[in-house]
């Protein structure tokens, strides 16, 4: 599996980097080219946050035409995540579980450099794996996220590009500036997470054994899933790309 060795070599690669632990990295000239404050999304930009990914009022997505992840950053501390993604399963290679998630939010720059974000519990995710039980289905999502560090590099082509490193040192995928203006949804609690769910799109949701069973892990290993699901996903792309997008 030669894109599983430039994967792992570019984790390796990046992590071997050994950005300096200074006392005050949150911003820097030189790491750090601009402030957080705007929208990020990776790829072909086609995964944005905002209105036009995540419908919280009715629960539901509209879906991009491309996988990628986006996030947001307000100067006050406001952030929001959508990430759609494809993840193969190592043992059961025809099981590509596609998910789609939106979360938002506060978040804190640690001062060691890290970002850890706290979510307000309105945020949900739909989940599609054609070998479990129930194979489609909406269920709440609320994580809280670990970001070991942060870096934003000026690219002379494509301008500001974040980069940022999960809980373990893994890179996600870069993000471009696609606005220096957050384009979020209204920094506040946008459903009502008690009611639940019962229809979606005419799927009854959610009962699913696997996942509820995964969503009451603790952070480190949610968050850990997501590094997968990121890694797996830039090897998918890379590999098969848009044929999956039939799911
Ligand atoms: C959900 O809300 C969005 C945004 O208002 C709307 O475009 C979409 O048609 C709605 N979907 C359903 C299934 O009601
Ligand atoms: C992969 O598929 C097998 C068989 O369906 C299942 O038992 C296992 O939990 C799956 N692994 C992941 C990471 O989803
Ligand atoms: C969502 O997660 C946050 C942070 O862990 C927690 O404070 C909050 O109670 C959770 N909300 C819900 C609705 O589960
Ligand atoms: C920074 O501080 C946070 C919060 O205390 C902690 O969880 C994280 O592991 C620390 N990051 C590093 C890189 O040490």
């Amino acid at each position: 599996m030669h894109s599983m060795h430039i994967v792992s070599l570019v984790a390796f690669l990046l992590s071997s980097l050994s950005f300096p632990v200074l006392a005050q990295v949150v911003y820097d000239s030189i790491h750090n080219k601009t402030s957080l404050q705007g929208t990020w999304a990776s790829g072909s930009k086609h995964v944005v946050t905002g209105p036009g990914f995540a419908n919280p009022a009715n629960v539901t997505f509209t879906y991009p035409s491309t996988t990628g992840i986006s996030y947001s950053f307000t100067n006050d501390n406001f952030y929001e995540i959508a990430r759609y993604q494809f993840t193969a399963n190592g043992t059961q290679p025809s099981c590509i579980v596609g998910s789609i998630s939106w979360i938002h939010g506060t978040y804190e720059l640690v001062s060691n450099g890290s970002i850890v974000t706290h979510p307000m519990g309105d945020g949900f995710q739909q989940v599609q794996d054609p070998c479990a039980a129930t194979s489609n289905f909406v269920q709440n999502f609320n994580i809280t996220e670990l970001y070991q560090s942060w870096r934003i590099f000026q690219d002379p082509v494509d301008g500001y590009k974040l980069h940022l490193f999960q809980f373990d040192g893994s890179p996600l995928a870069p993000q471009f500036q696609v606005s220096t203006e957050p384009n979020m949804l209204p920094t506040q609690l946008l459903r009502n997470v008690s009611q639940g769910f019962t229809e979606q799109n005419g799927f009854v949701t959610p009962v699913n054994s696997r996942l509820r069973r995964r969503s009451g892990v603790k952070t480190g290993a949610a968050t850990r899933r997501w590094g997968d699901a990121a890694g797996a996903t830039m090897m998918l792309c890379a590999i098969i790309g848009g044929a999956l997008l039939a799911l």
